[in-house]
């Protein structure tokens, strides 16, 4: 029987690596080897690998990381450990860091063959048990990271648009994920193979938006010299993502209108039109209603665009995935800039967690990004930028006056004082008179 199935292998102990490429050889599997976490990484980048084999005691990265990153970047692949040392705690370790099992040192070959076979059995099962549980936690889209319930309402949207062809429209503030989201659609759905077009309607100057987007015959104007496709032409059969809708022309926005209604675009100077089979996908992040209200966005295209809406929410508003997308960031910018995985202490973490993140996901991305390549192993408050130091955490609307806040911090100096006015006044380093005055 031929298996053929890719497994990685992953142990610092050439001896170890050999014996097991043998042993599985002989079962007929097709073995890659890794020496290290690092060369992991780029294997499982470049290759469909079917079962992950890794130790866990590694120099440098060590196994239980790398797990942690296949198991968010490759939910559905089976995960074996072996280890040396066995115990109870380090078992339940390396499973809640998605080892599907795991295998003490020595093994016998019969033993390694039933633990692969029970890996790849619970692999599939695992696949089959997870589909049932909300879109975002059987990571469907290993790249979107989010667990909260806001952030949810996205992935259930995007789970019920991503077979079929309706207009979408990506509504949310800048650095929210917006792309991410589109590409989401595109890539887990069933067009995924077919061409998956992005336009940043900004960046494309006006005279040249109809030209750029259907495309013009030979003639149309001075410098065209032959039939040139448009990004509709281009996107055929796939999607074509329009970022920053609001950018675009009138003329653009009423050739579009029509592309949508009735599925066909001229090509500039064309008298014949032509058929396109496209899924649009646009994304906004101003205001799109009062761009309707100064008549520079067609009412009649907006409604057009809103078959289905997503509102991506601003990271403020989903706090409890900080961690997460920290977690996320440490992993991919450890590894590309200082080969290893770093660590982030609790106050800096809290931090992150305090700031209101005007920049959103982009800005947290920067802001790791930053702190990993100031830091000498864990991140810590003094690699973070000042201005979410001293960020205080005011609900937006809810301002209070400072003789208020004065009034506030006063009482409780004086209740962690127990009421001993002197000791209070310390404290603040006013005199007991003025304390006093205050008081009243
Ligand atoms: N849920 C998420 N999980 C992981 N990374 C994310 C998530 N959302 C956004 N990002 C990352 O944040 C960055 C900004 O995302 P993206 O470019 O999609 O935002 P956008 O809404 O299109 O922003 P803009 O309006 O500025 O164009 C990207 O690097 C993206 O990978
Ligand atoms: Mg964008």
């Amino acid at each position: 029987m031929l298996h053929k199935e890719n497994i990685l292998l992953v142990d610092d102990d050439i001896d170890i690596l050999e014996l097991l490429q043998r042993h599985l050889q002989s079962m007929d599997y097709h073995t890659y080897k890794a020496v290290s976490v690092k060369e992991a990484l780029y294997i499982l980048k470049d290759s469909y690998i079917d079962l992950l084999i890794t130790d866990i005691q590694m120099p440098g990265v060590d196994g239980l990381e790398l797990l942690k990153f296949a198991d968010e970047h490759y939910p559905e692949m089976p995960k074996l450990v072996i280890t040396g040392y066995p115990s109870v705690s380090g078992a339940l370790e390396v499973i809640k860091a998605g080892a599907t099992d795991y295998l003490t040192k020595p093994f016998t070959k019969e033993e390694l063959r039933k633990a692969v076979l029970k890996a790849f059995e619970q692999g599939s099962r695992r696949k089959d048990s997870k589909k049932t549980i909300s879109a975002n936690q059987d990571g469907l889209y290993p790249d979107m990271v989010g667990k909260s319930e806001t952030y949810g309402k996205v992935t259930d949207i995007i789970e019920r648009v991503k077979d079929n062809k309706a207009t979408v429209l990506i509504k949310g503030e800048s650095g929210t994920g917006k792309e991410l989201v589109a590409r989401a659609i595109h890539y887990s759905g069933k067009f995924s193979r077919a061409p998956f077009i992005a336009v940043n309607c900004g960046a494309i100057p006006e005279n040249l938006q109809e030209s750029e987007f259907f495309g013009y015959v030979k003639g149309a104007f001075t410098g065209a010299n032959e039939n040139r496709d448009g990004f509709f032409q281009a996107a055929q059969g796939g999607t074509l993502f329009l970022d920053e809708i609001g950018t675009a022309s009138l003329a653009v926005q009423s050739k579009l209108l029509r592309a949508l209604q009735e599925k066909e675009v001229s090509k500039v100077g064309a008298r014949k039109t032509e058929k396109v089979d496209i899924r649009v996908i646009a994304a906004t992040n101003s205001n799109l209603q009062e761009e309707i209200e100064n008549k520079r966005f067609r009412e009649d295209l907006y409604y057009r665009l809103t078959v289905v809406e997503i509102d991506v929410p601003p990271l403020r508003k989903r706090k409890s995935d900080i961690p997460l997308l920290v977690g996320k960031f440490i992993r991919k910018y450890g590894i590309e800039y200082k080969d290893r995985l770093l660590r982030i202490s609790p106050d800096a973490l809290q931090i992150l967690k305090r700031y209101p993140w005007p920049g959103n996901v982009r800005e947290l991305e920067n802001v790791i990004q930053r702190a990993i390549i100031m830091s000498d192993g864990t991140i810590d408050v003094g690699d973070l930028p000042d201005k979410l130091k001293f960020q205080i955490d005011f609900p937006d609307s809810n301002f209070r006056s400072l003789h208020e806040m004065e009034k506030e911090y006063v009482q409780k100096v004086l209740n962690h004082t127990q009421g001993n006015k002197t000791k209070a006044a310390e404290i603040l380093q006013i005199d007991r008179k003025t304390l006093r005055e205050k008081l009243k």
